[in-house]
This record gives structure tokens, C-alpha cells and sequence, in this order.
């Protein structure tokens, strides 16, 4: 067997073939002595919106801050409530709790992973009433006001969009995106009878620049997209200590601002970012073509609304731990997202749900398996990944 492993990530072959643009980029910023804001953030400010489709895209310190700083333009605040998903990274639930309100989950459907708008709706009727006099949707079992939905367009594909802004309409409720993982991913609104990418779907889009990204930063980053100038305005100010001039402040914010150098590597990536995501959806359709025969393997549901750009390229399989082991014995390294429902981490404890509570996020985090995915993938990588899934199988899973 060939030694070398086929690693879950790599993206070195992409930054040596650009080195040199980075080194030169790097250095027009070392002359400039503009490391913060200046000119790399605001072209990429506009670069990034016109990718998205949206009237405004600004640059933040990561994917956390833009989440917490769209739910706080959003008007979320200290006691309110927000529902989200449990199957997701913490920090979607962490910038809820940030921006002062408490996360409530509901569960994701089983197929697509991504928040069940039947789920949503569901909730929302049962537990939910909408206040005639103040307009607020007001939570029944604890009286407080119910602000936000934040759906996660988890593994690069987006929530199914439609009908979860539909009730949240009716509710009066702000639906933000967390985008974190789906650059350039897109979804067929019947609604708006066009594809859409993510980031524009709701209010507000959340994305991270964490540099395993689809478009990663060489080191922390993130950006909020949204059509709406005041929101945009809120933002600008949030991530900048509350100034919209120079220690003039109308609110109290935080230091979240996008830094040159990370926006001058994602203005030089963001050019090639639809052609990696192509690769990426290239590698997807050959893993599930070479899976098929595997029945013990369920590869990624995509519906028709949906085109994917593979953040992930994730399977469903009994015995999940032992094949993982397998794969590693065998020099193949795979990642788990995520290995814990929310609901049941420790550090959520104090919500006071039980292990049941979300079935579908408690059996993918089970199953849940994901493979080598990064644009350089290449086609012998692909093939020790899936012989060895497949001989897995026959010896175990007959
Ligand atoms: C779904 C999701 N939400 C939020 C985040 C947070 O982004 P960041 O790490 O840039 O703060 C991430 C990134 O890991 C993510 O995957």
C-alpha cells in the first residue's frame, strides 16, 4: 500500500501555485502601513457581496462575530430567545448566548442534516403566541420574547429556505444565516422562482474565513452580508468599538474589525473560489458514483432546491467508530462534525434537555462520517478512500 496518508485537509498545493501573489500582496501591505481596515478590506468588502448577490458584505473578525454582530443588529438582546439547531459547531450557539439571549434548539431533518422546517413550525405553534399589542412572539413556557432563527447551512449545502422564512414572517421573527460553512452554495426559492446563494436567503448571512474554509484567511476572519443599509451601518459599527467616526461612539461595541492581510488573501482567493468549489463538486459526484455499489454506505442527500459546494463530503454508516479506526489504520484520515449534539455538551447542561430530546442530530452524530474533501483531491486519494470503505464493508458489514 502506498505509505503516504491521504489527509482530511490539505490546502498547500493551492497556496505554493499562489505564493508569489500572496508574498506581493504582503508586502504592498507592509509599505502602506494600513493593517487594519484600509483598501484590501473594502475591495473585498465589495467583491465578496457581488459573489453573494447582496447589496453589502462587511468584513469581520471571524465567523463568530459575524453571527453575534447580525443577531445584535438584529435587535436580539439580553433575555430574549433565538432558535437554532443542535447540530452544529458551538459558536453558532455561542454568539446567541453572546449577543444575550438563550439558544433554543430544534431538530434537523434526518435526510439533509439542516434544520426541519415541519420541526420549526411545529415548535412555534405549539409553544409560541404573537402579542397583538407589542407584536412580539412571545415564548409561553418562560415569557420571554423569541427574536431570532439562525438556520446553519451545515457541510456546505443551504437549510431549506422557503418555508423557514415563511413562518418566521408570520411569527415577526429575524431569520440570519450561518453561512459559516457554505460559500457560494445555492438554493432555488419557488418563492422568488430564481437560485439564490447563500448569504442572501434572510436579513443577514454569516460567513467564516477559519482557514479549512471553502475561502479561508491565513488566520481568523469573517464577514455578515445583508441587503438592508441600516443593518449594514450597525455592523460597521458594532465591529469597531460603536464609532462611526473616530472616538465618537453612539453605542458600546467590540474589536471585531477584518484586517488588511486577511483581506488581501481572501481578495486573491475569492477569484478562484467558484473553480475550487467546481472541483469540489466534481470530487462529491465520484465519491457518490463509487459508493453507490456500498450499501451499507448513505451518501449525501442533495435535493432539487440545492446546489452543494461540499464544505464537507459527509456519509452515514453503522459501526461509524470502527471504520473510522479502519481508515486510519489503513493511512486515511476522516473528521467527525459533529461528534456531540449541542443539547447534550456540557457546557449546556443548564438548558435542561435530555438526551432524546432531538433524535435526528442524536443519530447523525452516530453515523455521521466525513471524508477527504479539499479542491487537490486527487483521483488515486479518492479511489484508497473508497476501496477501503468498501473492504471495510465486506469484512464487517456483509
Ligand atoms: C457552522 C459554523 N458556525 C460558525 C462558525 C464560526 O466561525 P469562526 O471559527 O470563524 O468564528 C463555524 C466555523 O468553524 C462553523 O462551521
Amino acid at each position: 500500500m502506498n505509505a503516504e496518508r491521504v489527509p482530511f485537509l490539505d490546502l498547500n498545493s493551492q497556496h505554493r501555485e499562489m505564493e508569489q501573489k500572496f508574498i506581493s500582496a504582503f508586502r504592498d501591505i507592509l509599505r502602506s502601513g494600513k493593517f487594519i481596515s484600509g483598501p484590501s478590506v473594502e475591495e473585498f468588502e465589495k467583491a465578496f457581496a457581488s459573489f453573494c448577490g447582496t447589496r453589502f458584505a462587511i468584513g469581520v473578525g471571524s465567523g463568530t462575530d459575524a453571527l453575534r454582530f447580525a443577531l445584535i443588529a438584529a435587535g436580539v438582546k439580553n433575555g430574549d430567545l433565538v432558535i437554532t439547531v443542535p447540530n452544529t459547531f458551538i459558536a453558532t450557539s455561542e454568539a446567541i448566548s453572546q449577543a444575550g439571549a438563550s439558544p433554543i434548539f430544534v431538530d434537523v431533518d434526518l435526510k439533509t442534516s439542516n434544520m426541519s422546517p415541519e420541526l420549526l413550525e411545529d415548535y412555534l405553534r405549539k409553544n409560541c403566541f404573537k402579542d397583538d399589542l407589542t407584536g412580539e412572539t412571545i415564548h409561553t413556557g418562560t415569557g420571554k420574547a423569541l427574536r431570532a432563527i439562525v438556520p446553519v447551512h451545515l457541510y456546505g449545502q443551504t437549510a431549506d429556505m422557503d418555508p423557514i422564512n415563511q413562518i418566521a414572517r408570520e411569527f415577526g421573527l429575524t431569520v440570519i444565516e450561518d453561512a459559516c460553512q457554505a460559500h457560494g452554495a445555492r438554493y432555488f426559492s419557488k418563492d422568488k422562482g430564481r437560485w439564490i446563494s447563500a448569504g442572501a436567503l434572510a436579513k443577514a448571512g454569516a460567513f467564516s474565513f477559519y482557514p479549512g474554509k471553502n475561502l479561508g484567511a491565513f488566520g481568523e476572519a469573517g464577514a455578515v452580508t445583508t441587503d438592508d443599509p441600516e443593518m449594514a451601518a450597525t455592523i460597521r459599527m458594532i465591529r469597531d468599538h460603536g464609532q462611526m467616526k473616530k472616538y465618537f461612539h453612539d453605542m458600546e461595541g467590540y474589536n471585531g474589525r477584518l484586517d488588511s492581510i486577511q483581506a488581501s488573501v481572501l481578495n486573491l482567493k475569492l477569484k478562484r473560489l467558484r473553480e475550487w468549489n467546481g472541483m469540489r463538486q466534481s470530487l462529491a459526484s465520484r465519491y457518490n458514483q463509487m459508493l453507490s455499489g456500498v450499501s451499507s454506505v448513505i451518501t449525501p442527500a442533495v435535493p432539487s432546491w440545492s446546489r452543494p459546494v461540499y464544505h464537507l463530503y459527509v456519509i452515514r454508516v453503522p459501526q461509524r467508530d470502527m471504520l473510522q479506526g479502519f481508515l486510519s489504520g489503513g493511512g486515511i484520515d476522516t473528521g467527525l462534525h459533529y461528534p456531540v449534539p449541542l443539547h447534550q455538551q456540557k457546557a449546556y447542561r443548564n438548558l435542561g434537555y435530555r438526551s432524546g430530546s432531538f433524535p435526528a442530530s442524536e443519530q447523525l452524530s452516530k453515523e455521521i462520517l466525513s471524508l477527504p474533501m479539499f479542491p487537490s483531491l486527487s483521483s488515486q486519494q479518492q479511489e484508497r478512500v473508497v476501496d477501503r470503505i468498501r473492504l471495510f464493508c465486506e469484512r464487517y458489514l456483509p
